[in-house]
């Protein structure tokens, strides 16, 4: 196999302690604890290593990465690195002072999620009382502060009627850009399946309204939408295609071709073992799906496998326990029909409570959460 061209973006994640609890969380069943995270200094080696593999852009994420006592020193330290750093946060814990320091550190953007647009019910979904209203103070600090921001909204049964309010809102902030995401179904949000898959009908309006909003806020906001896989015809290239394109650090080292790789069984290297050049060129999990030769049919011969790349791995995994199937997501999947009737069952199942996600200490919680 010819050697892959280097990585454009890494997902760092700094930590997986985090304030909030929300029940579709991309963090792993199995959380990191704060014993086993990668040190500032270690961080700094990993910015350099990926700089120097060519990186471009650092995500520093989590979990919250404002959890981290040293995300100042962390952020500055890949800014010195030459990455272009982005902020992933609940905006819990974006006071006046930190927001000065990651100004000072030269933070280049800022992307912070709300849960909805009517309080009561973001603040149920994060599970954490008072949630939206710190978010939107921290948010209108940021854009007032000049840095570069964007609005994550993950959608799902419960919000997914407001996508025209969380656009409004976003640009109301001061947003650049905004991002619908349906909520991915792998870990935490796999164990809310049932709670959080919209109806048909809900997506249909949905992307209805993202065509309306992009023509009214053309050339004012940008607006992303991520299509929920279950209904979608094509599945998406997930992570740009496996080991192509992006990496994950996690917060005690490991390097994931994918936020949820770890749901496959792979053998994952640590930046604390190994260089992160030798980690992308060689480790096994990222040879694992790298290239075309694993497709199975049908992907093996579809002329869109240069476009999808088969789909996403993890999904596989997670419906069909093949993680080098055909994304089911994909209509020319055998197990296509399969998907769309967990998707129907799901809808209609009239689960409402959510399995939040662990909650792990990480910054003071001035209230009580409103869910127990
Ligand atoms: Fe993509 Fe495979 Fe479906 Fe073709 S068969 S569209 S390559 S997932
Ligand atoms: Fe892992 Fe799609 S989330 S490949």
């Amino acid at each position: 196999m010819t050697a892959p061209p280097p990585p454009l973006g890494m997902l760092a994640e700094l930590t997986h302690r985090c304030p909030l609890a929300c029940p579709y969380c991309s963090n792993p069943v199995a959380l990191e604890n704060r014993a086993g995270e990668l040190g500032t200094g270690e961080w700094r080696r990993v910015f350099a290593q990926a700089a120097e593999l060519g990186v471009l852009q650092v995500h520093l994420s989590g979990g919250e990465p404002l959890a981290r006592r040293d995300v100042v020193e962390i952020t500055a330290a890949a800014h010195q690195a030459g990455l272009y750093t982005n902020l992933i946060t609940s905006a819990i814990g974006l006071d006046p002072e930190r927001l000065a320091g990651l100004r000072a550190a030269r933070l280049d953007h800022v992307q912070i999620s709300i849960q909805d647009t009517d309080p009561g019910s973001a603040d149920r979904i994060a599970g954490y009382r008072g949630a939206h209203e710190r978010k939107m103070a921290a948010a209108r600090a940021v854009a007032d502060a000049g840095l570069a921001l964007t609005i994550n909204a993950v959608v799902h049964r419960a919000n997914i009627e407001r996508v025209e309010a969380m656009v409004e809102i976003a640009f109301a902030l001061g947003a650049g850009r905004v991002e619908i995401a349906h909520a991915q179904y792998y870990g935490w949000a796999l164990r809310n399946r049932d709670a959080l898959m919209p109806t048909r009908p809900q997506v249909d309006r949905a992307l209805q309204a993202v065509a309306r909003l992009r023509q009214a806020y053309q050339g004012r906001m940008v607006i992303d939408a991520v299509v929920p896989d279950y209904y979608a015809r094509f599945p998406k290239p997930c992570m740009g295609g496996w080991g192509r394109r992006s990496l994950n650090v996690t917060p005690s080292g490991r390097v994931l071709p994918c936020h949820a790789a770890e749901t496959i069984p792979l053998e994952f290297w640590s930046v604390r073992n190994h260089a992160l050049e030798e980690i992308w060129l060689h480790s096994p999990a990222f040879q694992a799906f790298r290239g075309e030769d694993w497709m199975q049919e049908p992907c093996r011969s579809c002329p869109r496998r240069g476009i999808d790349f088969g789909g996403c791995r993890c999904q596989a995994m997670a419906i069909l326990h093949d993680p080098a199937a055909t994304d089911p997501a994909c209509s020319l999947s055998p197990h296509h029909a399969e998907m769309l009737e967990l998707a129907e069952l799901a809808s209609e199942s009239g689960v409402a409570e959510y399995e939040y996600r662990g909650r792990m200490k990480a910054v003071p919680r001035p209230a009580p959460s409103v869910v127990s």
